[in-house]
């Protein structure tokens, strides 16, 4: 697939996360709560990167983006805020070079703001940036009923990035935002001419009031010189025999609940929006 045939809804939730994931990630992977299906990272990397290019995550998270690039032969960049993801990254780089990948990775572990600075060798040469923006700690995370029966108090795991108040996810909103523009600008300085810049985002609901994250990260992008050229939906539930196969998760369909207790028409997402950007002046 190339862009020119790029379909407006992509299908990328076929399998389950935890199925794409089994032996191509190391297992501790998993205690990060809020990481990108691996298909939608291998398909954006396809459409929009040739086999060589250079691929950069600003916020890598676990390094999907970049054990995906190896995969495809791209090369990878990442940096995240945490050690402990940055060092699961390593460990995915590794164990992806291990099963064949042929793409090379590097990652870096600090503030993203600082990216420009960080990577200045890579400046002007990357194809694409592939990242999400973290949500805060609702959404996220694994739960567990306390009693084998049902009825015992839920169990909440892996549903923080940590308890250092630095990390971007631990800000309020608009201090996310803020923080998020400084990084997408200094990933346009990476980018080579035509690059592109991907976010994968939703809406999320803070105390039951919709918040559209993708609108504010079109904003956000648009005041750090980016220009909205495609914006698709990368579907997280599954198609089958003409339906859809739902798969959200214990938060959103709580939140669905909730909602429609109190008389309101709540859904839980069953797609991200994937926002395609380029420099300005670059768009044509
Ligand atoms: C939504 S997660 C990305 C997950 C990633 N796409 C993956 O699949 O693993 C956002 C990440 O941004 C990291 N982060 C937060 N503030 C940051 C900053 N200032 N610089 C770099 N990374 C940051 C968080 O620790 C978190 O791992």
């Amino acid at each position: 697939m190339n862009e020119s045939v790029l379909p407006s809804v992509l299908a990328t939730g076929q399998l389950q996360s935890r199925v794409q994931r089994r032996g191509r990630y190391v297992a501790e992977s998993m205690r990060h709560p809020g990481k990108m299906l691996p298909s939608i990272a291998a398909q954006v990397i396809s459409v929009f990167t040739e086999p060589g290019e250079l691929v950069v995550d600003p916020m890598c998270g676990i390094g999907t983006t970049l054990v995906e690039a190896t995969h495809l032969g791209r090369h990878a960049a990442g940096m995240e805020y945490e050690a402990d993801f940055a060092g699961l990254t390593a460990a995915n780089v590794q164990h992806a070079r291990s099963q064949g990948a042929t793409g090379f990775a590097r990652v870096a572990c600090g503030d993203a703001r600082n990216i420009a600075t960080v990577f200045a060798d890579l400046r002007g040469t990357a194809g694409l940036v592939l990242t999400s923006p973290p949500y805060g700690v609702r959404t996220h995370g694994h739960v567990r009923c306390g009693s084998r029966e049902g009825g015992g108090p839920v169990e909440k795991s892996n549903h923080r990035y940590s308890k250092d108040k630095g990390n971007l996810a631990h800000r309020p909103l608009p201090q996310l935002m803020e923080g998020f523009g400084q990084i997408l600008g200094g990933c346009g300085e990476l980018l080579r001419p035509g690059g592109v810049v991907a976010v994968t985002v939703r809406p999320i609901r803070v105390s039951g009031r919709l918040v559209d994250l993708p609108g504010q990260v079109i904003e956000t992008a648009e005041a750090a010189g980016l220009v909205l050229t495609h914006r698709l939906a990368a579907l997280l539930c599954g198609l089958r025999d003409g339906r859809l196969v739902p798969r959200a998760s214990f938060f959103q369909m709580l939140e669905a609940w909730r909602g429609q207790e109190k008389g309101q028409p709540v859904c839980a997402a069953a797609h991200e929006d994937l926002l395609i950007l380029r420099k300005r002046g670059d768009e044509d």
